[in-house]
């Protein structure tokens, strides 16, 4: 059995015929920095993202650093958080000088708990930071209006969730800025790094597209002080082609991660989801296995991310799977606040249970569009004879 976590080469060879026209045109005209393709992505995709403006960058870590910096945030400013993310989460608000706070996650989404959120905003706190994570929208309802109101900053870490959306709203739309990442694992991969920012606001739009530029307007003027972020006009091109087949392989993930679902809950590994929220039974419980919960949203599953109930489980199983030829991925084994770079902020282990929870048991199978029946039948099957 072979079963990768992820095949591009599958999407690629569907693709093929319209990637090269796209390359080809980048070829003969030459203007590969900020190229006319450039323009027309961020045309196409803002709508994807719920909003007026879309300024492309070269990586979703310069979207947040540029988000970061478009706001003046530095020393002395608090950010809030969450602990379980991708480091670049955090590493943004580090370089610009400020503090992040963490909040703790719900173990049923792994977003930001909304309570937890309320709990940190103090007159430090300059900017809310959620992720919606593994592609699912996090609830930033309970607190989005108060964080306006106080002018709290509120900037989307969106990179893996591009077409997700909460209540029909796409993520990237909620807050004053959303980031986005064009990494080649996500749902819209490039080929190699890239990245977005998403704005309503005209003149932060603008700001954001002089500071991509090394801070210069007209060019040799560098009224601020930017940086060398753009997005290469050969990905672009690339990234337009893919993005008309963005919703069907969004639906795709969707389909297998139902797959897995039933066939989990058939095999008695796991209960249904919506069981634990309604109050599981004593025998529910006892199932090895808890799936990813999916609230109101449009889940875009950038990730298929299961949780074995007892913490030391989890390693076993994924050597288990390893031998038998799944691929699968721990995101992310150590939570940010206990990663060593960051320890100047204070934070010890135990200070946020959820997350160091999620870090020790949580699993990524394989979800990308093109997966067969046939590989998560034999994904589940081998997890089973594991149990
Ligand atoms: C949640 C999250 N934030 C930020 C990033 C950074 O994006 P990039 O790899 O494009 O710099 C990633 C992806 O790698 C991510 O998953």
């Amino acid at each position: 059995m072979n079963v990768p976590l992820l095949d591009l080469s599958r999407q690629h060879r569907a693709i093929e015929t319209e990637l090269r026209e796209a390359f080809n045109a980048v070829l003969r005209h030459g203007k590969f920095i900020l190229g006319p393709e450039v323009a027309e992505f961020e045309k196409e995709v803002a709508p994807h993202c719920g909003a007026k403006h879309a300024i492309s960058c070269a990586s979703g870590s310069d979207a947040l650093l540029l988000a970061l910096m478009a706001f003046e945030i530095g020393p002395g400013d608090e950010v809030i958080t969450t602990p379980y993310s991708f480091f670049a989460t955090a590493s943004c608000i580090a370089r610009v000088g400020a503090k992040a706070v963490f909040a703790d996650i719900s173990l049923d989404d792994y977003n930001l708990d909304p309570e937890e959120v309320k709990k940190r905003i103090t007159p430090r706190t300059k900017a809310i930071l959620p992720v919606h994570l593994y592609g699912q929208a996090a609830d930033m309802t309970p607190w989005l209006s108060e964080a306006k109101r106080r002018g709290i900053r509120v900037i989307e870490d969106a990179a893996q969730a591009i077409g997700a959306s909460d209540l029909g709203r796409p993520v990237g739309g909620f807050g004053d800025l959303g980031c986005f990442s064009f990494f080649p694992s996500k749902n819209l991969g490039g080929f190699g790094d890239g990245g977005l920012l998403t704005a309503h606001d005209d003149a932060l739009a603008e700001k954001l597209r002089v500071l991509r530029v090394h801070g210069a307007k007209p060019k040799y003027h560098h009224h601020l002080l930017g940086v060398n972020s753009r997005l290469d006009t050969i990905q672009a091109a690339l990234l337009r082609v893919k993005l008309r087949h963005l919703d069907g392989w969004a639906s795709a993930r969707a389909r297998n991660a139902a797959l897995y679902t039933k066939l989990f809950v058939e095999a008695g590994l796991a209960a249904k989801p919506s069981a634990r929220a309604s109050g599981a039974s004593e025998e529910d419980d006892r199932k090895p296995i808890l799936l990813p919960e999916t609230r109101r949203t449009r889940h875009v599953f950038n990730q298929f991310v299961i949780r074995t109930r007892a913490l030391e489980m989890r390693d076993r199983l994924r050597a288990h799977l390893q031998k038998a030829g799944v691929g699968t991925e721990i995101y992310y084994p150590v939570p940010l606040h206990l990663q060593k770079c960051f320890a100047a902020w204070g934070y010890q282990a135990g200070d946020l249970p959820r997350a160091e929870k999620a870090a020790a048991s949580t699993l990524a199978l394989p979800i990308f569009p093109e997966l067969t029946e046939r590989e998560i039948r034999d994904v589940v099957e081998t997890i089973a004879a594991f149990v």
